[in-house]
This record gives structure tokens, sequence and C-alpha cells, in this order.
């Protein structure tokens, strides 16, 4: 057992933390809370729960609030050396683990695992290393970690042989490979990622499809498989009604609403996406169904409008910015070949704004969400909660979200452009009567697991040892 240890009871590992600060001219540093389901769902173990989330300082603004001992109680950033959390999370985690977990290569964006992988890989190691020293500190006598996703892949063995008294937890948001691709990974690699996350006595998934998929790679690479101390668990996230209820009548999304009615214009329906850009969200398939649609059913042209909000993310890595540029790119060609003086048939918007993201779900008569891959995707859950007249879903199947809402969702394969402009026609063709039962009960799936108590039934099932 590691000398030193703490008072937390309850502890979060992730590499994006609750709060972000930014520098400011006169030098002071100004914090920003973010939101999201990890956010209100640690919120529910409530303020005199010992509780700790433990984070990476991603920007220079945290780390000079690290440095000036600067942060909020409940939370505690770790100043990782830039070069090796650059390696970790932009090397390692987003430019190969995403990329398998997702299914993302494809000629020509093909896998590299040369020396300057294996440089990348010991930097992902050190991150990992950085996280359980921190945790097995901060940790009282036999409490309960939960280390989150894929960035943290080792984490858990690496605080194991530290702490073996804690109860650890490891939980994906991301899918999981199946072992055909995920054995794209060097073998080394591969087992090293598995045995990390088998260091936890509980790994849980957003779905039974990635749970299994998981469990089929480790019997695949490991041979023997799970091992006996370590359950695998399930764990669907569901959206926070109330919380998003109340943010969407807020003035400020009024006021956007406002303003994007007046952009889509009177009388045309709404095709609305809101995504992070990056590539399994499949945004650029999106807009090609949506011109196949205008070009097959020329009724539609200037009585629709495809409302698509994607928000740059990771742009410190070519390939998403080369995405974000041709998800420009083809809104404009559409844009340019189909609009007239009155109408512009694609609004794109690429500033992030949560209140604008907020009034377009109001707004939506059909919600487009179409991932190759997706670990659940909320925006699938969210839209139908927040709608004012009830929406149509258009999903993909290869959405964990797909297992909860396919039944009610006009389902797609993502990589299908002129089954998904069908989908978008049968959407914005269905009976009034029938969006609205397929809304009801859309919400109704979509609202059983909010984020607390999705916290809560982990950590439960954690602290009993519990599998499924
Ligand atoms: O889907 C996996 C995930 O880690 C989510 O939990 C999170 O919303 C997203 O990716 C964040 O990505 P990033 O921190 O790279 O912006």
């Amino acid at each position: 057992m590691a000398s030193t240890q703490g008072a937390a009871q309850v502890l979060v590992a992730s590499n994006r933390g609750p709060v972000s600060y930014t520098g400011q001219q006169d030098g002071s540093l100004v914090a920003r809370r973010g939101g999201g389901g990890l956010v209100s769902g640690l919120s529910a173990i409530g303020s005199d729960a010992d509780a700790l989330w433990v984070c990476a300082a991603l920007s220079d603004g945290d780390r000079e609030a690290v440095r000036r001992g600067v942060g909020e109680p409940g939370v505690r950033m770790l100043d990782i050396p830039a070069d090796v959390h650059a390696d970790a999370y932009n090397g390692i985690a987003n430019s190969v683990l995403w990329f398998v977990h997702h299914m993302l290569y494809q000629t020509p964006l093909e896998p590299v695992f040369d020396a300057e992988f294996r440089r990348q890989w010991a930097s992902y190691q050190a991150y990992n290393r950085a996280f359980a020293e921190a945790l097995a500190q901060e940790a009282a006598e036999g409490a309960a970690v939960v280390v989150q996703d894929y960035h943290l892949a080792l984490a858990p063995r690496m605080l194991r042989q530290l702490r073996p008294d804690l109860r650890i937890g490891h939980f994906s948001h991301t899918p999981w490979a199946p072992p055909d691709y995920f054995r794209l990974l060097p073998d080394d690699i591969a087992a090293e990622l598995l045995a990390g996350i088998l260091g936890a006595d509980r790994a849980a998934f957003l779905t039974r499809r990635w749970a299994d998929a998981f469990t089929d790679c480790c019997h695949a690479v490991l041979g023997p498989g799970i091992p006996s101390g370590t359950r695998v668990g399930v764990h669907g996230l569901g959206a926070d009604a109330d919380f998003l209820r109340g943010r969407a009548h807020e003035p400020d999304v009024a006021e956007r609403m406002t303003a994007l009615r007046t952009e889509i214009g009177a009388g045309r329906r709404a095709i609305v996406r809101v995504d992070r850009t990056e590539l399994s969200k499949n945004i650029v398939r999106g807009l090609l169904a949506y011109r196949q649609l205008l070009a097959d059913r020329p009724e539609w042209r200037e009585r629709v409008v495809h409302v698509a909000f994607a928000y740059p993310s990771r742009q410190d890595l070519a390939v998403y910015r080369d995405y974000t540029a041709a998800v420009q790119r083809v809104a404009e060609e559409i844009n340019a070949e189909y609009g007239t003086a009155g109408w512009t048939p694609v609004l794109l918007h690429v500033e992030d704004d949560f209140a604008r993201s907020l009034a377009a779900y109001r707004l939506a008569d059909v919600a487009l969400v179409n991932p190759i891959r997706d670990g659940m995707n909320l925006v699938a859950k969210e839209v139908p909660v927040v709608s004012d007249e009830g929406c149509v879903l258009v999903l993909s199947r290869e959405a964990g979200a797909y297992e909860e809402l396919g039944a009610d969702a006009i389902t797609v394969n993502p990589y299908d452009i002129g089954g998904t402009a069908d989908a978008l026609h049968r959407a914005l063709t269905l009976p009034a009567d029938e969006r609205a039962e397929r809304t009801k009960r859309l919400i109704a799936a979509a609202t059983a697991l909010p984020p607390a108590q999705w916290f809560l039934d982990q950590l439960h099932a954690l602290q009993a040892g519990q599998a499924g």
C-alpha cells in the first residue's frame, strides 16, 4: 500500500475536468464550469461526501491556476508536462484509440505504429501513471474510484498496484471495437490496454454491445479472458430532462430562437443536428444525404432548412481540422447549388453556443444523428426532450442510443447516403399523430437513466461488487 493516503471516499478521474481557467489581460484567472453528464452525475454525491475529481490541466490558464494554487473545492488538476499531455491526448488517445474504437481507419487514413508511436506511448503511460499516483495519494482507505474513458485505460492497473485496498471502476464512454479491428493495434499494446482496464474491479460500458466487444477482445488477446476479480457492467446514460427543460426556457435561448426562426424562414421545416466536429459524427455524409434529398425530391426545395451546428474539437490535430474544413466546404457547395435569394438550404454554425443549440432543439422538426459509431450520443436523447412540437429522430443503428431509442426512431446505416436521404424524407412526411406518439416514447426512454442515477448506480455496483 502507498505510504501516504488521503481523505476522499469517492474519486472520479478523467482527462477533462469540470472547470477550466482563462488568463485575463490584468493577470487574473477566470474560471468556467462545464456541463455534461459527469458534472451533473457527481453532484448527486452531495458536498459532504468527501468526493474528489482528479483531472488534467488542459490549457495555459489551467496550468497557471495549478501553479498559483487556485482551484475549486473537490477538484484536483494535475499539471502534467504539456508535451507529455499532447502526446497522450492528441497522439495516442485521439489519433489512435479514438480511431480504433470508432473503427475510423480507412485508406488513406491508416494506422502508423512506428518509433514516433512508441515515443508517444511512453507519454501515454506517464500520463496514466500521474493519475494513478495522484489518486493513490488522495483516496481514503477502501475508497471508491471511478476512472473515465480511453485516455485512462492504464490507470486502473497502476492504481491497483499502488493501492490494493481501493474499489476501482473504469467507465468507457466510447464504443469498444470488436476483436478483428482491435487487433490492428500492436499485440503488446492491445494486451497492455486490456490488462490496464482489467486492473479495475469493474469495467463498465454504455451498452451491452460495447461490453460484449470488450469481453471478446479479452478472450482474443489475453487467452484466459476476464479474470475472476473483474466484473463487466453496463450503465446507459440518459438526458438530464429537468436541467435541459429549465435551461431551454431561459431568456437567452428565447432570443436565439427568434434569430434562428428568421434565418430558417416562416413555414419551413427544420432538420437539426448538433455535434462536435469530428469524424465519427459523420457530418459530411449527413450533408450529402440532405443534398440528395434536395436533388431527388425537388418538392422540398425552399420548404426545408438543414440547421447544422458543428463545433470544432481537437483542432490541434490535422485530421480533425481537415474534417472541419470538409464540413464547411460541403455546406457551402449545397448553398451555392440550391440556395435562392430567400432561402439558405444549410445553416451551418461553428461557434460553440449552448443556448443556440437549445434553441435549435426547441425548433427541430427532425433530428439527424447519424454517427459511424458512437458510445451513446446524448443529442439523440436531448432533442426529443426539449423540442417544442415533438420531433422525428433519424438515428444511426451504430449509435449506442439505438439500443434504447431504435424502436421509435427512423434508423439508418450511416454509410448509406441514399438511405439517409430517404429516411429524412420519411421523417419530414410522418403524420403528426405518429410523430407525437413516437416523441412521447422517445422521451420516456431518453430520460430513464438521468446522469445522477447513472453515476450512483455505478458507484453502488462497484461498492457491492456487482456485474451487469
Ligand atoms: O465520447 C468520449 C468523450 O470522452 C466524451 O466523454 C466527451 O464528451 C468527449 O469524448 C470529449 O472529447 P474532448 O475532451 O476531446 O473534447
